[in-house]
């Protein structure tokens, strides 16, 4: 790796946002490790990204939804000599359906993978990033600005997410780290079949493509930009929820994941 290409863990990689956003960073030139559990569909995209005349990616299959499974996967990059300079936290998931009625055990995996995970590597990585003077991509969701019922625990994660981010990019500003947080309205990818509802209607106003997301996403990581809502009627929204009473918001959210 030469420092022209800047080493890049993704996680997430394997399906939707997370293959997208490899594609995206590897057209830009950056030297990838990519992880996600499923080994088959990130040797598949790492087959693809070389066969594009690009560093063939290294691929690390892991399970981050323990702290082990995190603590696991760091090891294995160390033992090879890995020191990311950019990491994108991208590997999540959603459960719908209200709170009292999903699985406690899967709604508190959800925490781990979309919280605990992300924010693991994000101090694991934190040296290297600063001494390449890189940065950190966190995908969040425009789910992250307003309380979500019937998606209680999946918005509560991303709230935590944006929240991380902003903080994290204030105070890495000053050391020419880069940290912004991702927050995507709907993309149709695997996500709504993992969450329940692979039928779920998906408003097309606000629908956007994985490949756009990732163009957006790479594009205002590298501009230093703090948070990238793509789509003009994504941000319209997360614009609403900061202005409009909380109740009203709520109100409007309830509907949505009907
Ligand atoms: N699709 C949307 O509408 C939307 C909107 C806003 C935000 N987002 C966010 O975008 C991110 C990507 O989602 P997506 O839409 O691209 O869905 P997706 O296609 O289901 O991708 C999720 C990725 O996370 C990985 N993952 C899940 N559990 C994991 C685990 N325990 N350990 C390691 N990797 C794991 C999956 O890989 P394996 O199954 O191979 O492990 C997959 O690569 C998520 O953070 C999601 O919350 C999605």
């Amino acid at each position: 790796m030469s420092p022209a290409q800047p080493l890049t863990l993704i996680t997430g990689a394997s399906s939707g946002i997370g293959a997208a956003l490899a594609r995206e960073f590897a057209q830009r030139g950056h030297a990838l490790v990519l992880t996600a559990r499923r080994e088959g569909e990130l040797r598949a995209l790492a087959d693809a990204i070389a066969a594009e005349g690009r560093p063939r990616p290294q691929v690390i299959p892991s399970d981050l939804g323990t702290p082990a499974g995190v603590a696991g996967f760091a090891e294995a990059l160390a033992a090879r000599g890995l020191e990311p300079v950019f990491l994108v936290n991208n590997a999540g998931f959603g459960l719908l359906g209200d709170a009292a009625s999903l699985d406690r055990a899967r709604q508190l995996a959800m925490i781990d993978l979309n919280m605990r995970a992300l924010t693991d590597l994000s101090l694991r990585v934190l040296e290297g990033v600063k001494r390449g003077r890189g940065g950190i991509l966190n995908v969040a969701s425009i789910g992250g600005f307003m309380p979500g019922p019937n998606m209680a625990v999946y918005h509560a994660t991303k709230a935590y997410v944006l929240s991380f981010s902003e903080a994290l990019h204030a105070e890495l500003a000053p050391h020419g780290v880069r940290v912004c947080a991702l927050c995507p309205g709907p993309v149709k990818t695997e996500f709504f079949q993992q969450a329940g509802d692979p039928d779920m209607h998906l408003p097309s106003l606000l629908l956007r493509s994985p490949d756009r997301v990732a163009r957006e996403g790479y594009e205002g990581l590298m501009a230093g930009r703090r948070v990238v809502v793509p789509g003009t009627p994504n941000r319209a929204v997360t614009v609403a929820a900061r202005l409009l009473p909380r109740g009203l918001m709520l109100a409007i959210a309830s509907r949505f994941w009907k």
